[in-house]
């Protein structure tokens, strides 16, 4: 039988956001080590700088750009750094993200709208900034870093859940418009609990304590866990579009 899966990523480019920690940084180490060039983003520049140049020693084409995903100027000009250095950009991946729990009753309104700056905002700015380029090209890949949260609220995550169900929407609603008829891929990847740096976002003392103790016996997944699952969308058959990825951890029953 014919083998259509492709393992390689050589010659073509991604940009990821949230890359300076985590699971952004997992997936653009993932992505660059299929032969990727990739275009690193977040705020924290001295990070995404020195994990560019590690990168770049191990052989791979790697940029940073500091930008903030609230501001849709930015990643304009991330898109436009990206498409100047590597010539095009094959994969988009929406991975910033915020998450200051907190209960409704505490009505931490500012938390909320933050979240929903960076966790809806900060995905649309990054479909309309690179939209206009994969249009253009008949082609391209938008990987929504979503969360097993957008297909279940859970308490004190009220809000966070809401933007990632937005996120699932806007992947599904994004295959509707786009798919067939201009042939660009959307994957929503819903990870489960992952140990990254998330968990310090959150604003309560008390809550963070919670949760350290909880997963303090079980598995949590590592961020490459997800990174594996991203690059499953990325390499799958061009006829392939891999919608939804849920991974979560085998310790974690909801
Ligand atoms: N960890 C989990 O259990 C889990 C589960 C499901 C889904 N997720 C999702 O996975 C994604 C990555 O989270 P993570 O767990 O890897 O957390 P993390 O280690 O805290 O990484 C979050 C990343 O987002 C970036 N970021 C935050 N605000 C930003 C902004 N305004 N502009 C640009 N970048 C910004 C941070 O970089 P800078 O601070 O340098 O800007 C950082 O690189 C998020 O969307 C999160 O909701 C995580």
């Amino acid at each position: 039988m014919e083998n259509t899966s492709s393992s390689s990523l050589t010659g073509k480019v991604a940009v990821v956001t949230g890359a300076s920690s985590g699971i952004g940084r997992a997936v653009a180490g993932a992505l660059a080590a299929e032969g990727a060039a990739v275009v690193l983003a977040a705020r924290r520049r001295e990070r995404l700088e020195d994990d560019a140049r590690e990168l770049q020693g191990s052989g791979a084409r790697a940029v940073a750009v500091q930008t903030d995903v609230t501001s849709l100027g930015e990643m304009r000009a991330l898109v436009a750094r990206a498409v100047d250095t590597f010539g095009r950009v094959d994969i988009f991946v929406n991975n910033a993200g915020i998450m200051p729990l907190s209960p409704l009753t505490e009505a931490r309104v500012e938390d909320w709208t933050r979240m929903v700056d960076v966790n809806v905002n900060g995905v649309l700015h990054g479909i309309g900034a690179v939209l206009p380029h994969m249009l253009e090209r008949g082609s391209g890949h938008i990987v929504n870093v979503g969360s097993i949260a957008g297909r279940r609220p859970f308490p004190g995550g009220t809000v966070y859940a809401a933007t990632k169900f937005a996120v699932r929407c806007l992947s599904w609603g994004l295959h509707l418009e786009l798919g067939a008829e201009h042939g660009i891929r959307t994957t929503d990847i819903q990870p489960g609990y992952v140990d990254t740096e998330l968990i310090d976002t959150v604003p309560d003392a008390a809550a963070r304590e919670a949760w350290a103790e909880r997963w303090a016996d079980k598995r949590a997944l590592q961020a490459d866990d997800v990174a594996q699952a991203v690059l499953y969308a990325v390499t799958s058959p061009p006829h392939v579009a891999v919608s939804e990825v849920l991974v979560r951890p085998l310790d974690q029953p909801t």
